[in-house]
């Protein structure tokens, strides 16, 4: 009877809105999709019951089922497509071609590595390594170097000033006026820190840069220990056949004066492209002035000593071979395995 089919074509509906809904994978849904269309599924048990109704019937009764297949077909594909989109997602997660995650090894920089080895050959010399501030005030960083408010030097180092008093230094020298004001000869001592000056950027600026201090002082220091210590120093940095070269110069702290440079050992003092004129300035030093002994109480009479200053990244990118300064604080990881 057209009734019964109707009914039964009624629980099919919502049967199958559900079973299609809920189905949780791809296996379930082909499973489903033989339930309900596969060739004794569902559909043709209905169907086959077409032929035990009159003939009158048979045409709403067919169309009422096939209505029904297509609005079930439909829910199939809608169906397919999001467990295949799921399952694509689900996939990529679980890619086993993928590489895996590497964590980076971390290495010394290469400021650091060559520090080490400054700072090592000091203290075999017996000098003590201090570590001091990089905020400073201008009393240490220029007036008690015998550097006053009106020297044209103050200028020169293109301070970074935080308020007219206080700024970050510009130098490590300040640091040989807090030593000495803090203890009494025989003093023997270095400090590596970063300083600042405001200079643009290029090869061979940076805002940032480390420098490193040394200060000697006792009684009957000369000016020859002063070239014993730091010859045997570079010797021992860059090797003993290392040629040493003292020039005269000038700092508001120390007097007499030089500037340190050792020969050029691609040109052999000659003059190339690395050096240009055979020699490669590597410190800043001198004897202590008589005022800065006198800005920490010193008697100059009673002491004399030396004080020197080098700029670690020069001393690096010679060693290294490396072109340009602002590699140092990129930090880059291709350039920092390097090393
Ligand atoms: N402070 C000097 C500079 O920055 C270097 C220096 C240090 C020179 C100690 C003499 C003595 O250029």
């Amino acid at each position: 009877m057209l009734e019964d089919i109707k009914e039964e074509i009624g629980k099919l509906r919502s049967e199958a809105q559900k079973e299609f809904e809920t189905v949780k994978n791809e296996k379930e849904l082909e499973a489903l999709r033989i339930k309900y269309f596969g060739r004794k599924g569902l559909f043709s048990q209905i169907i086959s019951k077409i032929e035990t109704l009159e003939a009158s019937e048979r045409p709403e009764a067919g169309f009422l089922i096939n209505t029904l297949k297509n609005e079930i077909m439909e829910l199939f594909q809608l169906r397919k497509e999001k467990l295949t989109a799921e399952s694509q997602a689900e996939g990529r997660s679980l890619d086993l071609t993928l590489p895996g995650r590497r964590r980076e090894y971390g290495s010394l920089h290469p400021v650091t590595l060559i520090l080490d080895q400054i700072l090592s050959i000091f203290t075999d010399l017996g000098f003590e390594v201090i570590e001091s501030r990089e905020v400073e005030t201008e009393y240490y960083n220029f007036e008690a170097l015998n550097t006053p408010k009106d020297h044209p030097a103050r200028d020169m180092h293109n301070t970074f000033y935080i308020t007219d008093e206080i700024l970050l230094r510009t130098h490590t020298s300040p640091v040989q006026i807090r030593v000495m004001e803090k203890s009494r000869p025989p003093i023997r001592m270095v400090s590596p820190g970063k300083c600042y000056r405001r200079d643009a950027s290029d090869a061979s600026h940076s805002p940032v840069f480390h420098q490193l201090e040394g200060l000697l002082v006792d009684e009957d220091i000369s000016f020859a220990d002063l070239k014993g210590v730091l010859s045997s120093f570079l010797m021992q940095l860059f090797g003993k056949d290392t040629v040493v070269r003292f020039n005269p110069s000038y700092f508001q702290f120390t007097e007499p004066s030089t500037e340190v440079a050792i020969q050029c050992k691609m040109c052999r003092g000659k003059g190339c492209r690395i050096c240009g004129n055979g020699y490669l300035e590597i410190l800043g030093a001198g004897m202590v002035h008589p005022e800065v002994f006198r800005a920490v109480k010193y008697d100059p009479k009673k002491y004399t000593g030396f004080a020197f200053g080098m700029g670690v990244e020069r001393i690096a990118m010679l060693k290294y071979n490396i072109d340009d300064i602002r590699l140092f604080f990129e930090n880059d990881i291709r350039f920092l395995r390097q090393f």
